[in-house]
């Protein structure tokens, strides 16, 4: 695996490979890798020949500076990780080489933007837009992918790129959870022991509301209801949103009625945790 930090060095990488019609598969993150990020990369291995990830810590999209700050990666670690999932190139750059002085173009997905996590922090998915641009035209993928645990994000990528018409197949990866159901995040890495018994009421409040479903439950508020319960039952829960959702749109929806998706952001020991679950009618 080769490991390349500026642009130049991506682009006379990916030039040959893409002139011999290679197709190239891309997934970009953050860093801290675990399991979930590592799925993205096995994925990719059956959609393209030549691999490409990106480790970047995005300053434009942290809306609070101690988040930013408390992102610690490993460069040499997540390498390693990499290697092991057959990826052919890491780009790892520095701030300066995505944005040098001088900097001053953002794209913005208006309505996807809106709700919840564009609510709650304000400027985050443009940070998200315009870095996933910058990453599109460098890398200049076939087929990228993006995981389903950050689903306003996935919604916001797909808009993007048919709006703006990147040439680029979007595939969703599915949210990969650990044994006890917490959805992996390299946040989960802050909580302490007690903080990540108490997370665990996010996941076993999204298992309760679709086994109700199971059941034929289709009422929103009451699907809603059954997580906001059991996050209640935990000391101090801090509650964003619970929200049942249309997959196409994210307009709440007040019944089940098509493919939707419950959204939860819930606070414990002041990280905030993302978590979600299909409801589909036609698959229960
Ligand atoms: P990051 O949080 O590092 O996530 C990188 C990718 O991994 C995203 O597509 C995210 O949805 C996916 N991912 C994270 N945890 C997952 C899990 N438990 N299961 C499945 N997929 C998971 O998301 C970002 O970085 C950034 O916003 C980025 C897109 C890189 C732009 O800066």
């Amino acid at each position: 695996m080769e490991i390349v930090s500026t642009v130049s060095a991506a682009r006379s990488f990916l030039k040959p490979l893409k002139r011999a019609g290679k197709r190239v598969g891309f997934v970009p993150t953050m860093g801290a890798l675990h399991e979930g990020h590592l799925s993205l990369a096995r994925t990719l291995r059956q959609h393209s020949d030549v691999r490409v990830c990106s480790i970047f810590v995005n300053p434009s999209q942290f809306n609070d500076p101690k988040d930013y700050e408390a992102y610690v990666i490993s460069l040499e670690r997540d390498a390693g990780l990499l290697r092991r999932e057959g990826v052919d190139l890491l780009f790892a750059p520095s701030v300066e080489e995505i944005y040098p002085a001088g900097y001053q173009t953002t794209v913005t997905v208006s309505e996807v933007s809106k709700p919840f996590e564009g609510a709650l922090r304000p400027g985050h998915f443009t940070g998200v837009a315009s870095v996933v641009s910058i990453l599109f035209n460098i890398v200049q993928p076939d087929v990228a992918i993006f995981g389903e645990k950050d689903f306003q994000q996935l919604s916001l990528i797909e808009r993007m790129v048919h709006d703006l018409k990147f040439d680029i197949e979007i595939i969703r990866g599915a949210l990969v959870r650990d044994a006890d159901g917490l959805a992996l995040s390299s946040r989960n890495a802050r909580l302490s022991q007690d903080g990540r018994t108490h997370a665990l009421a996010i996941s076993r409040g999204l298992f309760a509301a679709q086994a109700a479903f199971k059941q034929g439950l289709r009422d929103s508020a009451r699907l809603e209801e059954l997580v906001v319960e059991s996050i209640k039952s935990v000391p101090n829960p801090v509650i964003d949103y619970v929200s049942m959702v249309d997959e196409g749109s994210l307009a709440p929806v007040r019944s089940v009625s098509g493919r939707c998706r419950l959204l939860v952001v819930a606070r414990v020991e002041g990280v905030r945790l993302l978590d979600n679950a299909a409801f589909d009618p036609a698959r229960s």
